[in-house]
Parts: structure tokens; sequence; C-alpha cells
């Protein structure tokens, strides 16, 4: 074959390429800037009920599908709130080693379980260096901020604010939060897409699902931000595409004007009892193309050694 005819057949190829992929599309394909990242949520590591097993299960597997990169959507660990310190720092310790499974980068929600001393009632002194949030800052870095992938804006969102008596925490989000969030998309372009990590539920339905006993966290403030009313008339403003929460450990979607609002069930499950509330342990794949965010739910496999299913 001559050289003009292999460069005719070069230029026809390229031409029927095309063509297959619809003209115009061809070009479209080659300007695709989808991806997919995990978010991987409610851990809660310890060394009992064989949660390190789980958590390295469910890191491998999610390591096999070659994600661009983590998302955590907090209660790394179970449990900082009320523990010693020794306690508190082996679980964040064992959590970072397990972490290494991953094999990704990641970024981190901070929980009401990784908060160091809040519900101690006073056995953990309020002055400790690694009191409340600190203990995870140092591990994660700060508990509230913003980052940019592929043309996409993600807003991570700091959620527990812990009681001052150390009796606990409340779903919300403070002034100074506020105010960062609308700075901070303020100096997005309009119209630029955005993802946002909560642990705590901006919205949810689970006080719809089920009957909570009467001394459970129930409603605002425990299964939800108690002022989350302010967040979205900031969100309103700009271009979001997508909540992911942690937290309540059900895989459940609320679509409010037009933003799904999803909850991405557990690593744990039931606290490593098996299912909660007909959640299996998992974790969530998401998609984001074509401005949009899309949903999957991937389970493990994971067998617990002490089932109590809800
Ligand atoms: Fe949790």
């Amino acid at each position: 074959m001559n050289s003009s005819r292999r460069q005719f057949l070069s230029i026809l190829g390229g031409t029927a390429a095309a063509a297959a992929l619809g003209g115009g599309n061809a070009l479209a394909a080659a300007k695709d800037d989808s991806f997919e990242f995990l978010f991987v949520t409610d851990t809660h590591l310890q060394p009992e009920l064989n949660a390190t097993q789980g958590c390295d299960m469910a890191f491998k597997k999610a390591r096999a599908m070659k994600m661009d990169f983590a998302l955590q959507g907090g209660d790394h660990v179970y449990d900082t709130m009320k523990v010693s310190k020794e306690r508190a720092v082996s679980l964040f310790d064992l959590y970072g080693k397990t972490e290494q499974d991953l094999g990704m980068k990641v970024y981190h929600t901070c929980g009401n379980h990784d908060c160091f001393g809040i519900s101690s009632k006073g056995s953990t002194p309020q002055g400790d260096q690694l009191y409340g949030k600190k203990m995870f800052e140092e591990h994660f870095g700060r508990a509230y901020y913003s980052f940019d992938h592929k043309g996409v804006h993600f807003l991570v969102l700091d959620s527990v604010l812990p009681a001052t008596d150390q009796t606990g925490y409340s779903g919300h989000i403070d002034e100074t939060q506020l105010a960062w969030i609308a700075d901070d998309l303020g100096k997005i372009g309009a119209g630029v897409p955005v993802i946002v990590s909560t642990h705590i539920p901006l919205v949810t339905a689970i006080d719809s699902y089920v009957k909570l006993p009467a001394n459970h966290r129930s409603g605002r403030g425990g299964t939800s931000i108690d002022n989350s009313e302010q967040v979205i008339a900031i969100f309103d403003k700009h271009n979001v595409i997508g909540v992911l929460q942690g937290h309540t450990h059900i895989w459940e979607t609320v679509t409010w004007r037009g933003v799904p609002y999803t909850t991405g069930g557990a690593v744990s499950g039931n606290w490593w009892k098996g299912t909660h509330l007909g959640t299996p342990e998992g974790f969530t794949v998401v998609k984001v193309a074509d401005g949009k965010m899309i949903t999957r739910y991937e389970t493990y496999g994971f067998q617990s050694v002490a089932p109590e299913n809800t």
C-alpha cells in the first residue's frame, strides 16, 4: 500500500469514528469531564465486632474501583465523645492505618463521634489540647473547607455544635460558618456546580420512616441541622447539584428544589451489627456528569458477628 492510500484510509477511519459518535458528539466526547468519586461515611472504627476487618474489606473493594478520590462523611471512629484520651487516640491511630487501604486521596468531614470528650460530662478537661474537634483537626486538618475537582466546587461543612456543658451536641451551622459559606460560594463563577458534604443531614425524612424511642435524639438538632433553612437559603443563590450526608446510617435521597440530599448509608451498617433500617454495610459511588450528581450504593459482603438487624 502506498503512503497516500494509507493516509486516505487513516483519514477515513477518523471520519468513520466521528460519524459513529454522531458528528458533533465526537467533540463533546473529547471534552467529557464526567468523573466518579466515593462518599464513604460512618466507618465507626473500633477494635471490637470485627470492625477493622470490615473497614479493610470495604476500603479494599473501594480501592479496586479506581475512583478519582474519596470523601469521608464523618464518624470515622466509635467513639471519642465519652471515652478516655488513651482510647480516643488509639482509635484515630487505628483509623489512620486502616484508611491507607483506600489508596487514594481522602477528604474528611467531621462527625459527632469524632469530637473528643464532648459527652464526657466533665471527665475530660475542656482545656485538653485535643479536646473537641482539635483531635480531628490534628489528624485531618480544618473541620470546614472547600476544594475544586474537574470544574466542580466541593464544600465540606462542620455540622456538629458541641454543648458547652459536655452533654453532647446539636446539628447546627454557626454564624461564622454561615458567613464563610456565603463568602466561599460568592467567590466562584456563576453556574459553577457545587457538591456539599455534611455529617449531620441538612435534609432528611428519617423521622417519617420509623417511630424513634422517646429518648432518641430525633428531630432537628438530633437527626438534622437545626438551622438548615439558613444554609439552604444560601444554596438557593448558587448551582448546588447535590448534598452528601451521613449520621443516620440509612440510604436515602430527598430532593428539595431539584437538589438531591443523599444520605450515604454507613460502612458500619447498624454500628457493625448488621443492617440499619434495611440499609446494609456499604458506601456510595458518586458520578458527576452533564451537571448532575448521580449516586449508587455498594455493599461489600461483611457478615456481623453480632447481628441485630433493623
Ligand atoms: Fe454514625
